[in-house]
Formats: structure tokens, C-alpha cells, sequence
């Protein structure tokens, strides 16, 4: 039995979720008639303190539906160079609505508003419109970090200042939560739309969702269609989405805590740095001295000793605690890395 850290997207449904999921209430979502979904629906607008929500069935189609909803092709978008929606979703903004995106280098994904201001194109009929900005808190490659609120509230004025629609990828918005106290409206406040996902730490199967305006989420629902994100009786699924949302939010402080020990096991380890070098969530990403080998010889021999984790670079790593990893697990993966990196002889050159 290996101790999972590839990612938050491995964990199993519990049995309390596959219960909640097997006695769903059920009916046509592509009709409206879906009260499972419904419900989760209203329940996460009224979270987020947005009109409107809409079920999806991953983060990237919740991204890219509200990318191509914000937009016209020709138009241009702006994020930061390590994001998601610019790194992992295959162009999409690109194949789907004819954007382009303009990226800018964050710390460790975190943008500051004075690295924008410049970056609206003018009024100019060779260039293309710049419409959108795109966020993500927490940042997955910026290592977990939280967006501070005063920087993306900062963005916010400037965005709305300037005619921008402004959009966060809230994959991982529950760890923010928890990591900060700050209530999920108050990191929704400043954004046109949020995107939410319920598979990673909240460890549903299946779904993520959207929400903003009423318009909006009435124009994203044709974009669902359109990309052929249609579900049927999708309150299945859904259920599992509100279980994780009422009894696995909380829990991520676990997760938090058990970060930290494999913090400690990366930073005391020599040959091993944290990237950044202060871990505030779920995710802790570390560079590897190639003298010790390179990211994936240093995961096969992790892999050996029964841990398993994510070879994101050449020379990085990523382990990430989840839900189906105990604080005992942790310990154990703590000292697996210790022991196993250093054993490790220098690769001769
Ligand atoms: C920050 C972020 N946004 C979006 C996604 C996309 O989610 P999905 O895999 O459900 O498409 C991920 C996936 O890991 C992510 O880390």
C-alpha cells in the first residue's frame, strides 16, 4: 500500500459520501429537473454570495466555460505565466474561444496589480482587446500559496476601473478558507466569477462549479452545452460535491498540519529545497540537487519505500496531503523521504 502524495485528486469517496450518493435524489439536469444539483447549485452561490451557480464536471471545463462566456474571439486575457488555465488545459483558451493569453511572471503565481496596469492593449485596430484577467488561489505551481486579499483586491479595482471582467480559478479556494479564516464570500467579493473544485481536497469523485451573475451562469449554461457538459441525472455525482462541501472543508486544516511535516522532512533533508520555501497549504513542491538525480529517479526510489509523488520539472517535486492521508501516514512519508534522499549517493558525472 503506497502513501499517495501525487496529488489531492486521488483520495477515495467515503463511505458516509458513497451513502449520500447512493440515496440522491435525482432527475434531468440538461431539463433543470435535478434537485441534487440544484440544491448544490444554490448552496454555493449563496457560499460565494453570487446569483447563480452551475455544476460542471471538471475544473477545466469551469475555466474554459467562463473564459469563452467572458469573451469574443479576438479578445486577450491576462494571468500569471505558471497558472493553470494558461500551463494544463491544453491552449484552451486558445481552441475553444479564440483567446489569447498574456502572461506575466508572479511570485510564485501571486501578481501584483502594478504588473498590470501597462497591460491593456489600446484601442487599436492591430491589436487584439484585452478583456479578462484570470487569478488562482491557492496557486498550485506557486507551491500552494494564498493570494493575499489586499493584492487581488487591488486587482479588482483596477479591473473594474478599466472595463476588465476579473476570474479566479478556486480549485483549491477551500484551502484558502481554512488556511486564512476569511469566509468564501469575502475571497469571492472581488471577482466576476469564481470557479470551485470539489474533487481535489474536498475528495468528491466528480465536479466542480461555477458562479457569478445570473446572466452569466445563463450564458455559461449554453457554453456547458455547447462543449458537450451536459449532464443528465448528474445528481449522483452531485451529491457527493454537497457532502464534501458540508463535512470536508474544516478537515483540511489536517491536511495543513500534515503539510508541514513533510515541510520539515524536505527543508532538514540536504540536497532537498522547498519551492517556496514556506509552505501555507496542501502542497509542497521541492527542487532536487541533481547531484542526488533528477525528479523522476528520485520518485522511483520514494516509490520503492512506498511513497508516492509528483515529478512536475526536471528537477521538482510535488506531495500534497489529502484526505486519505493520515497525520501517522505523514510522519511516516517524513521520514521515508529523510532516510530514502539521504542514502541517495551523488550521481557521478
Ligand atoms: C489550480 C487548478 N485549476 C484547475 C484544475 C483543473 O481541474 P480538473 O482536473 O478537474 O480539470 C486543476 C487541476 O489540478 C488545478 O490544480
Amino acid at each position: 500500500m503506497f502513501i499517495d502524495l501525487r496529488s489531492d485528486t486521488v483520495t477515495r469517496p467515503t463511505a458516509g459520501m458513497r451513502a449520500a450518493m447512493t440515496a440522491a435524489e435525482v432527475g434531468d439536469d440538461v431539463f433543470d429537473e435535478d434537485p441534487t444539483v440544484n440544491r448544490l447549485q444554490e448552496q454555493l452561490a449563496a457560499l460565494l454570495g453570487k446569483e447563480a451557480a452551475l455544476y460542471v464536471s471538471s475544473g477545466t471545463m469551469s475555466n474554459q466555460i467562463c473564459v469563452k462566456a467572458h469573451t469574443q474571439p479576438g479578445d486577450e486575457l491576462l494571468c500569471d505565466a505558471s497558472c493553470h488555465i494558461y500551463n494544463y488545459e491544453q491552449g484552451g483558451a486558445a481552441v475553444l474561444s479564440g483567446v489569447t493569453c498574456r502572461t506575466v511572471e508572479g511570485d510564485y503565481g501571486i501578481l501584483d496589480v502594478s504588473q498590470l496596469e501597462d497591460k491593456i492593449r489600446p484601442d487599436n485596430e492591430h491589436l487584439v482587446r484585452t478583456r479578462l484577467v484570470c487569478l488562482e488561489n491557492t496557486h498550485n505551481r506557486g507551491g500552494g500559496k494564498v493570494y493575499p486579499l489586499e493584492k487581488i483586491q487591488a486587482i479588482s479595482a483596477w479591473a473594474r476601473a478599466n472595463g476588465l471582467a476579473l476570474h479566479l480559478d478556486g480549485a483549491r479556494l477551500w484551502n484558502a478558507i481554512v488556511a486564512t479564516g476569511i469566509p468564501a464570500c469575502e475571497w469571492a467579493r472581488p471577482f466576476d466569477t469564481v470557479s470551485v473544485c470539489f474533487s481535489k481536497g474536498l475528495g468528491a469523485p466528480i465536479g466542480s462549479a461555477l458562479a457569478g451573475p445570473r446572466d452569466f451562469v445563463a450564458r455559461a449554461r449554453r457554453v456547458r452545452k455547447l462543449f458537450g457538459g451536459g449532464m443528465r441525472q448528474a445528481g449522483v455525482v452531485a451529491a457527493g460535491a454537497l457532502y464534501a462541501l458540508e463535512n470536508h472543508v474544516e478537515r483540511l486544516t489536517e491536511d495543513h498540519r500534515n503539510a508541514q511535516v513533510l515541510a520539515r522532512a524536505v527543508a532538514d533533508t540536504p540536497g532537498l529545497r522547498l519551492v517556496p520555501p514556506k509552505v501555507e497549504t496542501n502542497l509542497v513542491w521541492f527542487w532536487i540537487d541533481p547531484e542526488l538525480g533528477t525528479a523522476k529517479t528520485v520518485a522511483g526510489a520514494l516509490k520503492e519505500h512506498g511513497v508516492r509523488v509528483h515529478p512536475a520539472g526536471p528537477q521538482t517535486l510535488r506531495a500534497c496531503t489529502h484526505l486519505d492521508v493520515s497525520a501517522a501516514q505523514a510522519e511516516r512519508a517524513a521520514e521515508i523521504i529523510r532516510q530514502t534522499v539521504s542514502h541517495l549517493a551523488p550521481v557521478k558525472a
